[in-house]
């Protein structure tokens, strides 16, 4: 049934047809005042933003745009939690209603046999040690048709719609995904852990097992990531045989 099963999380959902960026948007309603679970969603973004400054291709009508505001009371370097839930939640409801097998690339993205179909970018309004404020927002190549990527973005980017063969209903993702994120996002505010989202990022891990290039800044290191905290932090053996935790924040990691 194509209805929103929430309490809290997309009760109010304002949408746009051409915008910057929702998650521009959803940080300057968050800034005035707006409610924890309004929900921001656009057709098209003209100035889609990913991590580290990067841009997001967001083209009109076909993908999902969209971003969160929440009002946890958490501290500023806890935000990286909420991306965890956030990608725990995608990647369930890209599962529950496509079947495809989706993964997840620590910390944000979302992965389609190889290949990123999402992207999660949080972001937070903070006063002196609190936040005021938490966007979170994703980006998915729902109904993208590949074909028209440039070359070397088709190496690296694929879409819902590839895996499955046609359009699905973007509708349904996002209702699944406000639900899935809701669960785990009061789990969260209720227990302050977040175990749940990091057992879903685990099992459906395409990172953990795996040798990383981590990039931070001018330094890079190759290591083997071997598991996930229970706050989300990725562990990885260097070279030299240690153990070490990665924090989220600056980080790119890559296959190799
Ligand atoms: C990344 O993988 O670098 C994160 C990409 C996040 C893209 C989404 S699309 C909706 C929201 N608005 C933005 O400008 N960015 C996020």
């Amino acid at each position: 049934q194509l209805e929103l099963k929430t309490k809290t999380i997309g009760r109010r959902i304002v949408h746009y047809d051409t915008i910057d960026s929702t998650n521009t948007v959803a940080k300057k309603i968050a800034a005035e005042g707006a409610e924890e679970g309004a929900v921001v969603i656009a057709e098209e973004q003209t100035g889609g933003r990913g991590r580290l400054g990067r841009q997001w291709v967001s083209p009109k009508g076909a993908g999902i745009w969209m971003s969160l505001v929440l009002r946890p009371s958490i501290e500023p370097a806890e935000a990286a939690k909420i991306t965890q839930i956030a990608a725990a939640a995608v990647t369930l409801a890209i599962r529950r209603v496509t079947g495809c097998e989706a993964g997840i690339k620590w910390p944000n993205d979302i992965i389609l046999h190889k290949k990123k179909v999402c992207g999660i970018l949080t972001e937070m309004g903070a006063e002196l040690n609190s936040v005021s404020y938490i966007v979170v927002g994703i980006g998915i190549n729902a109904n993208v048709d590949v074909a028209l990527f440039p070359e070397e973005v088709k190496r690296i980017a694929t879409s819902i719609k590839d895996c499955v063969g046609n359009n699905i209903s973007r509708k349904e993702i996002v209702l699944h995904i406000l639900k899935e994120f809701e669960d785990l996002y009061l789990d969260f505010i209720y227990t302050k852990s977040i175990k749940k989202s990091v057992e879903i990022c685990k099992a459906y891990s395409v990172t953990l097992g795996n040798t990383v290039k981590i990039i931070n800044r001018d330094q890079t290191i190759i290591a083997e990531a071997v598991d996930l905290t229970e706050e989300g932090e990725l562990i990885i053996r260097n070279q030299e045989g240690q153990m070490e935790k990665i924090i989220s924040g600056e980080v790119s990691v890559r296959g190799i």
